[in-house]
C-alpha cells in the first residue's frame, strides 16, 4: 500500500469514488486531503471517510506527493493556473479531466512537471471502472507505478503509449457504459412491448448484462467464440443475429464510437486554449 499524501482538488463524484476505494484498501485516511469551494460539501466528504478537508487549494497542494486534479473540465484553466505557484517541490500531478491534454496542464501549471493524465468510468461509482491512463515524458517508473495504484482503488487501469489514443479510451470505457445502458433500455422496452411487465424486463436485462460481461471476463474464449456458441443453427438465438447483422448493428456501432472520439478531440482543442 501507498504511504504518499494525496491532494484531491474537488471533491465530487469521482474523487469520492477514488477515495471510497482507497479507503476500503486500508488507506490511511490522514494521508488524504481533499479540496473545494463550499465547506458544507466537504464536511459531508470527512463525515464519510474521515479525510482532511480545506477550501484552500494551494495549502492542500503544497503538502502533497500527490494531486488528482478532479474539478469540471471546463474550471481546471483558472483551476492549474492558481497551482502553479504551488507546485515548486514538483508533485506527481493526476489529471481525470476528460479532454484536457497534458501539453495544456503543463502550460497552466507552468513547468515541466510530471502529468499523469485518466480517463475513468461512472462503474468506478461501484469499483467497477475501467481507466486508460497516459504518462507524460516526466513522470517516472515510480510515478507510473503510484498512478496506477490510486486508480486500481476504483477499477482497471490500463496504460496507453500515445496521449491521442486517450480519445479512443473515451469512445471505448469512457463513455461506453451509456452504450450498455442505452442497449438495456431497449431491450427492456421490447421485452415490454412481447408482453412482460418492465419490472420483470428489467430483472431480465440487467442479470444478463452482468451474466455475460462475467461470463466473458472469466472465460479464456473470445467473445465472437462465446456468441458463435449460443448461436445454434437455425436456432431462435440466430435469427436475433441474423437480424442485427442485417441492420447493421457493427456499422452503427462503429459509427458510434468514432463521433464520440472525434467530440473528445474537438473539446481538447477547444479547452485547452
Ligand atoms: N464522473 C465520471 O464518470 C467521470 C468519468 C471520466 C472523467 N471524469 C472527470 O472527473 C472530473 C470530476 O468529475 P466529477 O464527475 O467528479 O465532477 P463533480 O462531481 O462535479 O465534482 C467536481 C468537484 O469540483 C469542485 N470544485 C469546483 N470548483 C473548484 C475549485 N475552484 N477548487 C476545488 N474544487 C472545485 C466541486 O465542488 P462544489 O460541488 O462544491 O462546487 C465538485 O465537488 C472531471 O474533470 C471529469 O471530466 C469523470
Amino acid at each position: 500500500m501507498l504511504n504518499k499524501t494525496l491532494a484531491f482538488i474537488g471533491a465530487g463524484n469521482m474523487a469520492k469514488a477514488i477515495i471510497g476505494g482507497l479507503i476500503a484498501q486500508g488507506y490511511d485516511p490522514k494521508k488524504i486531503t481533499a479540496t473545494g469551494p463550499r465547506m458544507e460539501n466537504l464536511q459531508k466528504v470527512a463525515d464519510e471517510f474521515a479525510v482532511n478537508i480545506t477550501t484552500d487549494n494551494l495549502d492542500a497542494v503544497r503538502n502533497a506527493d500527490v494531486v488528482i486534479l478532479s474539478v469540471k473540465p471546463q474550471m481546471l484553466k483558472q483551476v492549474a493556473s492558481e497551482l502553479s505557484s504551488a507546485v515548486a517541490h514538483r508533485p506527481l500531478m493526476i489529471s481525470l479531466a476528460a479532454g484536457i491534454t497534458t501539453e495544456s496542464l503543463q502550460r497552466w501549471l507552468g513547468g515541466e512537471l510530471s502529468i499523469v493524465r485518466a480517463m475513468p468510468n461512472t462503474p468506478s461509482q461501484v469499483l467497477q471502472g475501467a481507466a486508460g491512463l497516459f504518462a507524460n515524458v516526466y513522470v517516472s517508473s515510480q510515478q507510473k507505478n503510484i498512478a496506477y495504484e490510486i486508480l486500481s482503488a476504483i477499477g482497471m487501469v490500463i496504460w496507453v503509449e500515445r496521449e491521442e489514443l486517450i480519445n479512443t479510451v473515451t469512445a471505448v470505457s469512457g463513455s461506453g457504459p451509456a452504450y450498455y445502458f442505452l442497449f438495456m433500455e431497449a431491450m427492456i422496452d421490447a421485452g415490454v412491448a412481447q408482453g412482460l411487465s418492465r419490472e420483470t424486463a428489467r430483472a431480465l436485462t440487467l442479470q444478463t448484462a452482468l451474466g455475460a460481461a462475467t461470463l466473458a471476463s472469466q472465460s479464456d474464449l473470445d467473445v465472437a467464440e462465446l456468441r458463435q456458441r449460443v448461436t445454434s443453427p437455425k436456432g431462435t438465438t440466430e435469427q436475433a443475429i441474423l437480424s442485427f447483422e442485417k441492420d447493421q448493428l457493427r456499422v452503427i456501432v462503429k459509427d458510434a464510437m468514432k463521433a464520440c472520439a472525434n467530440r473528445a478531440e474537438e473539446l481538447s482543442q477547444l479547452l485547452g486554449q
